[in-house]
């Protein structure tokens, strides 16, 4: 055989036949959206433009979801290498800057969400100020969120609300890699320790000993005992929302990975362990693990997108060999089941990536839709898969 005789593998041209579509969707949203911001999830399976909140107008930087957008952007670069590609992730440093300058809707932990893909990526990559000086206004701000004596950073609204205060969420592993790039860039450990003081205490009591987690769990604001789980999102309080469980997967790892705290390690693998064990024929999760054998509840294809880059994480700090293949080839077929039965690509009808994801499924939200952080990171799983020696955001 001759080197021109070598074909790719049927995974490898299904992979690029995917990435092709991804980006043409991509594409096409900068058209449509240029310097503006989509919904959170599609309504009917199309993004509209985000409603106005928070005393701005529609279409505007609000909410948690934003980042996912330009961190698309910083995806398709990375994959094409683009002139267009990076003029659009560059654009939308200012509307974070003048954001976080003038307070909007700031009152959330996931402030690690909306500036490690916005700022952080820039600042690494160019050394560009404005992002850089946002991306660390925004870490200071996290850091008014630090609770103590319990050392957790209050997941959600205003600190003095009764009903928030002391709270935090599984999510939020995800919100301290801010945290991190802030003391390395400043070379002040107060960021990385408030980090990795509120990791520990998700890993003691986030984490049930059976392996499951709590979607949010409260401490007492005054003494910092914990005091209970509840969750918000899932079907019940003991049951394992699905996607808590993928940010359990992805952010214990990549708390690992910063602290190198073994124990973070094994809570990543006991996460992946119990999502791979509770998933139906088509790898794909529904909205709650408790619902492995059940039809009729919907899929959430962002907790499979997010377990896929988790769970590839995850081998990729494992020194045992066999364990890291059997998470690699469990991403694997839950990527090609995204490709092949929840992607848009051939549909004309989507302006998301991937269809089928929950956002609130007891509030009624967002159930049966796409949603941005889903599509973030299928993208994120697509360009992990087919782009060797990607560099990763988070
Ligand atoms: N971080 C919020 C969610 O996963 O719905």
């Amino acid at each position: 055989m001759t080197a021109t005789d070598v074909r790719p593998s049927p995974d490898a041209e299904a992979m690029a036949a995917a990435v092709a579509a991804a980006l043409r969707t991509v594409d096409a949203n900068i058209d449509t959206f240029g310097d503006r911001y989509p919904a959170d999830t599609t309504a009917a399976n199309h993004y509209p433009l985000r409603p106005p909140a928070a005393g701005q107008p529609e279409g505007a930087n609000v909410g948690w979801t934003t980042s996912f957008w330009p961190g698309m952007l910083w995806l398709a670069h990375d994959l094409t290498g683009g002139e267009r590609h990076l003029r659009a992730a560059l654009s939308h440093v200012n509307s974070f800057a003048d954001r976080v300058a003038y307070g909007i809707d700031l009152d959330t932990h996931d402030l690690g969400f909306l500036y490690t893909l916005s700022c952080v990526t820039p600042a690494r990559r160019f050394g560009d100020r404005r992002a850089e000086e946002a991306a660390l206004a925004a870490a200071d701000h996290l850091m008014t969120r630090v609770l103590e004596p319990a050392g957790i950073i209050q997941a959600w609204g205003d600190l003095n609300d009764p009903r928030q205060r002391g709270r935090t969420i599984i999510d939020s592993l995800m919100n301290t890699p801010l945290l991190f790039w802030a003391s390395a860039t400043t070379g002040d450990d107060r960021y990385a320790a408030a980090a990795r003081r509120h990791t520990a205490q998700l890993r003691q009591h986030i984490l049930r000993p059976d392996g499951t987690t709590f979607h949010t769990f409260y401490w007492d604001p005054a003494t910092g005992a914990p005091l209970r789980g509840e969750t918000e999102q899932g079907h019940a309080d003991d049951s394992c929302w699905a996607r808590g469980q993928a940010w359990g997967i992805y952010g214990f790892g990549i708390n690992y990975r910063y602290t190198g705290d073994a124990s973070l390690l094994v809570a990543a693998q006991t996460c992946a362990d119990y999502f791979l064990a509770h998933l139906p024929d088509d790898h794909v999760a529904y909205w709650d693990l408790a619902f492995a054998d059940r039809k009729d509840q919907e899929r959430d294809s962002s907790a499979a997108a997010i377990a896929a880059c988790g769970l590839v994480e995850l081998a990729d700090n494992l020194t045992d060999p066999a364990r890291a293949d059997r998470y690699r080839e469990a991403a694997t077929l839950i990527l090609r089941s995204l490709i092949d039965n929840y992607s848009t690509a051939g549909h004309l009808v989507s302006n998301s990536l991937i269809l089928h994801g929950v956002y609130d499924k007891p509030k009624g939200v967002g159930v049966d839709e796409g949603n941005l952080w889903g599509d973030y990171f299928y993208l994120e799983a697509l360009t992990r898969a087919t782009t060797p020696g990607w560099t990763n955001p988070w």
